[in-house]
């Protein structure tokens, strides 16, 4: 196995429980309507599944899908550009989302996804991230419902990676 590096915790579990019920109680006392969760892979499995137990725990009866996102950099010009891995299988016409992520730093990828549901006729859709970094933003866009606002380090743990590693953490942390 590869060597790893110690992680500093930013967050540890019972913060992240914390917030994550805080989000969910937020979250329910807004009306939606036929709301479809749709979690972007793949950072953000953990959250999701925390995130949706918490809301049936606030009463809430969403359905949840799934879509794979992937953000890349072209040539040597900083412009991203997000190619769909993987679709969500449920139409949206009309209902209310919400996306959850790990992380809005940019903004393209949220933004891309956003853009792409409403175009297939969303009612509405919204943004959840655990963690916000609020000096990074490229687009214009903004998280409906936040876990924290990180420092402007690179953070893993709690379904996000470096090199595919660290995911499984219960914690978020920065690698030292
Ligand atoms: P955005 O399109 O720049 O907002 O990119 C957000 C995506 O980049 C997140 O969903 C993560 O997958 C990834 N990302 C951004 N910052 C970090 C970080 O600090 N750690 C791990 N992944 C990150
Ligand atoms: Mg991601």
């Amino acid at each position: 196995m590869s060597e790893r590096r110690d992680v500093r915790v930013l967050y540890d579990e019972a913060e992240i429980a914390d917030r994550v019920e805080a989000m969910a109680e937020a979250l329910a006392k807004t009306d939606f309507h036929n709301l479809l969760v749709v979690a972007v892979l793949k950072g953000s499995f953990m959250f999701a599944a925390d995130f949706l137990r918490a809301m049936h725990r606030h009463g809430m009866q969403p359905q949840v899908e799934f879509v794979h996102l992937s953000s890349y950099l072209e040539g040597t010009v900083s412009q991203g550009h997000v190619r769909i891995l993987k679709d969500i299988e449920s139409g949206v016409s009309g209902r209310d989302v919400l996306l959850v992520d790990d992380i809005l730093e940019s903004g393209r990828t949220l933004a891309f996804a956003k853009d792409l549901l409403m175009a297939r006729g969303a009612r509405s859709v919204a943004l959840s991230v655990m963690l916000e970094k609020p000096h990074k933003r490229v687009v214009q866009i903004e998280a409906d419902y936040v876990g924290f606002k990180c420092p402007d380090e690179f953070v893993v743990g709690y379904g996000m990676d470096v090199a595919h590693q660290y995911r499984e953490l219960p914690f978020i942390g920065v690698v030292c």
